[in-house]
């Protein structure tokens, strides 16, 4: 899919995606081979789906589908979250990770809630001294 749509707009991939597309309103900054990438990798991937999970095939600027419209605003959080939260964040490492959509949807539709490694385990299987399960930091910080 992203092949044939590569193919269409052969010459213009490094353009904004705003001006190749018709109807990109919240990807901001992307060239239109960047736009299709980020659908590939994290639209896509991401959440496990494929194009047809949000689009109407063939008409890619088509807003009918409630997953385009729900997607669209979690583009929207997911950049509130990296430009006006973690910015905030003054103690985090400069080369930090942002918030993308694999990271809370991990390759699934349903982002995660309840991990299995946060349930308590036994306690006779906790080391002594060790913080409650999901209270620990990996690293000294
Ligand atoms: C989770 C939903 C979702 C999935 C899956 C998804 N897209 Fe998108 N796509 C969107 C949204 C939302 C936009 C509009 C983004 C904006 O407004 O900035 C978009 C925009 C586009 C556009 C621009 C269309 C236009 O003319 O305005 C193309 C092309 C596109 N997607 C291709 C793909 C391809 C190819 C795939 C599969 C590899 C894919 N998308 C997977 C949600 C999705
Ligand atoms: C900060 C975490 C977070 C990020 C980042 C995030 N999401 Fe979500 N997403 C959620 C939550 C929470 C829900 C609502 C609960 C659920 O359905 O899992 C959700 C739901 C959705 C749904 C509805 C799923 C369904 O089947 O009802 C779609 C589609 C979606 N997100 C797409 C995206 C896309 C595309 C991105 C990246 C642009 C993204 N999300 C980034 C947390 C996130």
């Amino acid at each position: 899919m992203v092949d044939s749509i590569l193919r269409s707009i052969a010459g213009r991939e490094n353009e904004p995606a705003t001006s190749v597309f018709k109807n990109v309103t919240a990807i901001k900054g992307a060239t239109a081979a960047g736009l299709l990438k980020l659908m590939d990798e994290q639209y896509g991937r991401g959440l496990g789906w494929t194009c047809n999970n949000c689009h109407v095939i063939g008409k890619f600027d088509d807003d009918s589908r409630k997953n385009k419209k729900i997607a669209r605003q979690m583009q929207q959080m997911q950049d509130h979250i990296n430009a006006d939260r973690l910015t905030l964040v003054k103690e985090l490492d400069d080369n930090y990770n942002k918030a993308s959509c694999a990271m809370c949807h991990r390759g699934e539709s349903h982002a995660w809630g309840e991990l299995e490694v946060l349930a308590a385990p036994p306690p006779q299987r906790r080391p002594a001294g060790a913080p409650p399960a999901g209270q620990g930091r990996p690293s000294g910080r």
